[in-house]
């Protein structure tokens, strides 16, 4: 009985993730400029799905098609750059973190009571909107729900405003809080939905309510998110169609690539199978178009705005796409150090050390069309993009571990709370 069970379960669990088979994933090395300028054209060349962008004295983590797999490792031999296996076997380590997602999903489920919070364990977007709704009917007063949009498939775009003032004090400076363009960045909706109770729920920092009103926004990207849960694991894109004959074959515009800052220049690409397709022209998707509307509405009383990515423990900020610096690169840096600082502070042992730094320099590797550098672009003076933790089984792996969302969504609102002191402090009206 117990083993037919256990087939059953496998049956269907297992049957997931099919079109990974044969994928694995290495770590990759490059140490010189030489070495970077190598690997950013077997990027293209090899289709490598970087899963963590190499950044100096930390190597990244690559997934590489069956296909590609000798070309690969050939070419980055000769080139004398380390590549190391990182996963043998892609399609069974999915299927173990599917595994571990449902017993912490169980275990979550009864330490709270049959509640399950959006912020202990991964969720599903419709389950994410009913919190964001939760609250907007709850707590009335400092919360309100607005469906911005629907996306391309036709599922709401929400964001929830946070204001002791009814939104109505134009001298309050806002920060502006986004996760989830990246579909298959599980920990960013998180991130984003655990600010959410510790400004409504579980107020200890109340002065971040009297200075500041707040917009947050866990997921911009919900077609694609979801895409991740019932298809395809390592889902990156929107899931949009029909801005040319080829998207109907290859869906999907990068977010990150399609503001309109030095659209479509660098870093990003043309050829909408790309990972990093930019999309037809700047703004082309409805979710991008949601955060711009955010970013203008009211922008001379944003002071801090940060979207949520992973994985790599790194906080980045323009500029992207060239790798200069920006006429207020002295705050930047400064804030991002310090947020970084109040991370460590709530960090564990096994976790790497955030590296704060210019987004090009940081990741030797340029993008145009982000966010943070259109919202740099048009005033806003602090603009940062958290890849946050990715740390699974004390080895880093695709899901940061669920055991560890507690952690992470803990450590990072330390440093939200950090970032919009400081921001507050440096805000000039
Ligand atoms: C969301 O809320 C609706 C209505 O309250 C409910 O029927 C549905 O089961 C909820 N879905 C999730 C995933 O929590
Ligand atoms: C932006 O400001 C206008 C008035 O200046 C106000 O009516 C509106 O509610 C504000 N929107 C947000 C998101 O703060
Ligand atoms: C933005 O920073 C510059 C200095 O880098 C400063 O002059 C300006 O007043 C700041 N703007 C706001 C709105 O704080
Ligand atoms: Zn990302």
């Amino acid at each position: 009985m117990k083993l037919i069970l256990l087939t059953a379960l496998c049956v269907l669990v297992c049957a997931k993730h099919e079109e990974y088979i044969g994928w694995k994933s290495y770590y990759v090395r490059p140490v010189s400029k030489a070495d970077f300028k190598i690997f950013r054209a077997m990027i293209e060349r090899y289709e490598l799905d970087i899963l963590r962008h190499p950044i100096s004295g930390r190597e990244g983590i690559i997934l590489v098609k069956p296909e590609h797999q000798a070309g690969f490792k050939q070419e980055a031999a000769a080139a004398g750059i380390s590549v190391k296996i990182h996963r043998e076997n892609v399609k069974q380590e999915l299927d173990f973190d599917d595994m571990r997602i449902k017993r912490h999903n169980r275990e979550c489920f009864a330490r709270n009571g049959g509640r399950k919070l959006p912020y202990e364990s991964y969720q599903q977007i419709e389950a994410i909107n009913n919190y964001t709704d939760y609250i907007g009917a709850t707590y009335p007063k400092v919360a309100k729900v607005v469906d911005a949009a629907k996306s391309f498939e036709g599922r709401p775009i929400k964001y929830i405003k946070i204001s002791t003032t009814n939104f109505e004090n134009h001298r309050k400076p806002v920060i502006f809080i986004d996760g989830g363009i990246h579909a298959r960045e599980w920990i960013a909706p998180p991130s984003v939905t655990y600010a959410i109770k510790k400004l409504v729920e579980d107020v200890t920092q109340k002065d971040l309510l009297d200075r500041f009103d707040w917009i947050l926004l866990p997921v911009v990207n919900p077609d694609g998110y979801k895409f991740t849960f019932t298809k395809s694991r390592f889902w990156r894109k929107t899931r949009s169609k029909g801005q040319s004959t080829i998207t109907q074959i290859c869906p999907g515009v990068d977010g990150n690539r399609n503001y309109d800052f030095r659209f479509g220049t660098v870093g990003s690409n043309h050829y909408a199978c790309s990972d990093v397709y930019c999309g037809s022209q700047a703004f082309s998707e409805v979710e991008t178009r949601v955060v711009r509307d955010i970013l203008q509405e009211n922008l001379s009383r944003v002071a801090l705005y940060v979207t949520m990515h992973s994985f790599a423990s790194v906080i980045l900020y323009p500029w992207a796409h060239d790798g200069s610096r920006s006429h207020n690169i002295f705050d930047l840096h400064s804030v991002g150090v310090e947020m970084a600082s109040a991370i460590h502070k709530k960090s564990l042992p096994n976790f790497p050390k955030y590296i704060v730094g210019n987004s090009a320099l940081v990741l030797n590797y340029l993008a145009s069309g982000t966010s943070i550098d259109y919202a740099h672009s048009i005033g806003i003076n602090l603009t940062y993009a958290f890849e946050l933790p990715g740390i699974s089984e004390d080895l880093e792996g695709f899901n940061l571990s669920p055991d560890y969302i507690e952690q992470v969504v803990r450590e990072t609102w330390a440093g939200i709370v950090v970032g919009a002191r400081k921001a507050g402090d440096l805000f000039i009206k």
